[in-house]
């Protein structure tokens, strides 16, 4: 078969099955013209809840998946890949955080959404990179743990000069490979070009930035501009999705490191045997799902 059968494919059945598919912005091209729906982080929570099918496949990585599973308990939730994790979510563990708010008990504890669900228990309130810097300053608390991504927080910082926000050493090592240096040499490569950058990128990279913000708001931005020409500072597929959507504008990556692999691993053939004979399920322990939950809905609720 060719790409287009297979795509007419996953489309008879995921329609037959009662399939939904969502796609973070990072998928391949060919996966997310079979989506029902393509987001970033935040706005793939928020369709999760909505999704009517009776099965949720998550393209994308194993925190997007649970976080659908933790909105939508009923639903049977299938990740594209079993092994697609993202090194980020997986950085700090629950016995660290609950030793934290021991010691800090003023402290509101922010997690970034590419958290396990099991962390997400002992966090008060989740944010995503285009919903963290509203969430942040509309708490009644101005001391703040934020964990784990530190150049997010490190951002979320620096906007809210009010809050006294606490950071711990982790974050997205695809983003953060990113240097200044690199910034600054697209920059001189392309001059005319507005750098676009996400804020899990260094502040060293930031610095040189015309434009900060998450991947759906950097998709916007060079789609709204009147501006032609783009030096993309997100993942690569970014650069790619936009030219497809632009095809008069130009796009050029910031940096060939900005490739996760674990967002590419999943394949348009794995996503006909999710549709066709189940996937990979995900499952969770109804205690964490109450627990995670509580942060989640509080995440929707002020964003
Ligand atoms: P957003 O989808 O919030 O832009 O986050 C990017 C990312 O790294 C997802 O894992
Ligand atoms: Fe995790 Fe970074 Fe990949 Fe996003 S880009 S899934 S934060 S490793």
């Amino acid at each position: 078969m060719n790409t287009r059968q297979i795509q007419d494919e996953i489309l008879r059945l995921k329609r037959e099955n009662d399939v939904c598919i969502l796609a973070h912005s990072y998928q391949a091209h060919e996966i997310l013209e079979v989506a029902d729906f393509v987001g970033d982080s935040f706005q793939l929570s928020v369709q999760a809840q909505k999704a009517k099918a009776g099965t949720v496949l998550m393209c994308g990585v194993r925190f997007m998946a649970e976080t659908v599973k933790i909105l939508s308990p009923e639903k049977r939730v299938l990740l594209s890949v079993a092994d697609a994790g993202c090194p980020m979510a997986e950085q700090m563990d629950k016995s660290l955080i609950e030793h934290l708010k021991e010691k800090y008990p003023t402290y509101t504890v922010v997690a970034y959404i590419n958290t396990t669900a099991e962390l997400k228990t002992v966090c008060d309130v989740c944010v995503t990179s285009s919903s963290a810097v509203k969430i942040v300053g509309k708490l009644e608390s101005d001391d703040i743990l934020f964990i784990p991504d530190c150049n997010l927080g490190a951002y979320v910082k620096e906007q809210l000069p009010q809050k006294n926000i606490m950071l711990l050493q982790g974050g997205c090592p695809v983003h953060a490979a990113v240097t200044g240096e690199e910034a600054r040499a697209a920059k001189a490569a392309h001059p005319g070009a507005l750098l676009l950058v996400h804020p899990e990128c260094r502040q060293e990279v930031l610095a040189h930035a015309d434009f900060i913000g998450s991947t759906s708001a950097i998709m916007d931005f060079a789609k709204k501009s009147g501006q032609t020409d783009f030096i993309i500072g997100t993942e690569l597929s970014i650069a790619e999705h936009l030219q497809f959507e632009c095809p008069d504008k130009r796009f050029f990556p910031l940096s060939k490191k900005l490739y996760c692999a674990n967002m590419r691993l999943t394949t348009l053939m794995d996503v006909y045997r999710c549709v066709s004979d189940g996937g990979y399920e995900i499952t969770l322990p109804a205690e964490t799902i109450t627990k995670a939950r509580r942060c989640i809905d509080e995440m929707i609720r002020l964003g």
